[in-house]
């Protein structure tokens, strides 16, 4: 009896005037009630359920530390802001994860008649393309096979940054120049998808490397091709951009951190003009300058899960099957607690032995099996790019400018234009 009014008190607190939430809200209860009562013994009596949790409110860690509910409308969602939390919520994601309900974007695709890609695609659907496309964006050899064609894309950038320079060398706005750079380099992988596609649906052979595979082998209908291209576009291109402008932005503030890791890429280079994968392999600190800038300014500064299968145990809270629990990885990537100094862009973080942290404190590809599956080509291009623009100018503040926060457009991006001044070395 004491479930069913917390269910009622819980639903017409979350439900508004609508009657459906209502009764999704008594189904969850009733299955939350049933699972305590069947006896999850030992755990029965030390689990709270989530009406004990603080909220609904936005008001988040600062005045109810790592776990509180919030509600958008009819929809309930649990905050987790605490690393060891976030881990307990991705070990329970069962074995088709799935991220949130992206409702709107589905019925948008299904009125259009379009197919599901990677991004949105749920269940067995997502398994198998998944499986498919991560052997040619997850294996590290096979992502290095681009770095050609990723050059290639960074020479237009340097020529497009000289082409763009006002006096004093200063660039405007580089968060444009970067979508370009982001864009086009999403392009050449495109275009050899498209292309492949075509020569399929042709009945033509197809050969190469690349993830020419993907689409040879299976005979994935082209819409779904086609789906495929446009949620990695969408995916891959705004957070390359974000990600190229607060490096450039942190770098230009650090002139020390700029000056040693321009001195790595020197030595590992030895002469040469052009980083390959192989090189940029050798060179940590730029791998650590990355994952600062992500840590400080993680592009997806909060993620999700909705776990179907069962009721979760988490941070002594039961959550029902099918509760939207929210990621909070924005707040766990500058918690003090983790990482000393959190507001300081410290590279040199990520290389001292002394220094550990939490795994999932900062994780912005996200962890597992749903994690970016553009992560390897990510780094890689992030790599590339920021190696050869040091090597080729000294990076410095806007003399005019000042400084720049970051705020939350669901992704995390700048307040205001960056602009840096690109000096010809
Ligand atoms: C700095 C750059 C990037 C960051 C920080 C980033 C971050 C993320 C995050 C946090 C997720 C969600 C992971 C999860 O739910 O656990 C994700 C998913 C995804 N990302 Fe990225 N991403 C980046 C670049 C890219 C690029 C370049 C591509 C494509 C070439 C890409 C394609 C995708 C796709 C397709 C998914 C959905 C994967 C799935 O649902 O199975 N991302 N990304």
């Amino acid at each position: 009896m004491i479930y069913v009014r917390r269910m009622l008190q819980q639903a017409l607190r979350v439900s508004g005037r609508s009657i459906f939430p209502l009764l999704k809200w008594m189904e969850r209860w009733a299955e939350a009630a049933s699972a305590a009562a069947a006896g999850q013994e030992g755990t029965k009596t030390a689990l709270r359920t989530l009406d004990e949790m603080p909220g609904p409110s936005l008001e988040g860690v600062k005045r109810y530390g790592s776990m509180w509910k919030a509600s958008f409308g009819p929809i309930l969602t649990v905050h987790v802001a605490d690393p060891a939390l976030i881990e307990q919520v991705l070990r329970q994601e069962g074995q088709h994860p799935m991220r949130s309900d992206l409702s709107s974007w589905k019925d948008y695709r299904d009125l259009r008649g379009h197919h599901y890609g990677l991004l949105t695609s749920e269940g067995e659907e997502w398994q198998s393309v998944r499986s498919l496309l991560g052997k040619h964006m997850l294996r590290p050899k096979a992502v290095e096979a681009y770095d050609k064609a990723l050059n290639n894309v960074v020479d237009d950038l340097i020529a497009k940054l000289r082409h763009s320079r006002h006096s004093q060398g200063l660039v405007t706005d580089i968060a444009s120049e970067f979508y370009r750079f982001g864009l086009e380099a999403k392009g050449h992988i495109d275009q050899r998808l498209t292309t492949e596609a075509e020569k399929v649906a042709r009945g033509e052979k197809v050969e190469g490397r690349y993830l020419t595979y993907f689409l040879s082998q299976t005979g994935l209908p082209m819409k779904t091709v086609y789906s495929n291209v446009t949620e990695l576009l969408l995916a891959g291109v705004d957070t390359i951009s974000a990600t190229m402008s607060w490096s450039l932005y942190e770098l230009s503030r650090h002139p020390e951190v700029q000056t040693s890791l321009r001195e790595e890429v020197l030595s590992i280079m030895d002469g040469r003009s052009v980083p390959e994968a192989a090189d940029v392999a050798r060179m940590p600190l730029l791998k650590a300058t990355v994952k600062e800038v992500l840590r400080l300014y993680p592009v997806i500064p909060a993620n999700a899960r909705v776990i179907t299968e069962r009721d979760v145990q988490v941070g002594g809270y039961l959550l029902p099957k099918n509760t939207l629990i929210t990621l909070c990885q924005f707040a766990t990537s500058r918690d003090p607690a983790v990482f000393p100094n959190p507001n300081e862009f410290q590279p040199h973080r990520w290389l001292n032995k002394d220094e550990t942290h939490h795994a999932y404190a900062s994780i912005p590809f996200g962890v597992g099996k749903r994690s970016c599956i553009g992560r390897r080509i990510a780094e890689l291009e992030l790599y590339l790019a920021l190696a050869r623009i040091l090597m080729e100018f000294d990076v410095r503040p806007d003399p005019e400018g000042i400084s720049v926060k970051p705020m939350t457009r669901t992704l995390l991006v700048p307040e205001n234009v960056i602009n840096l001044q690109f000096i010809e070395r």
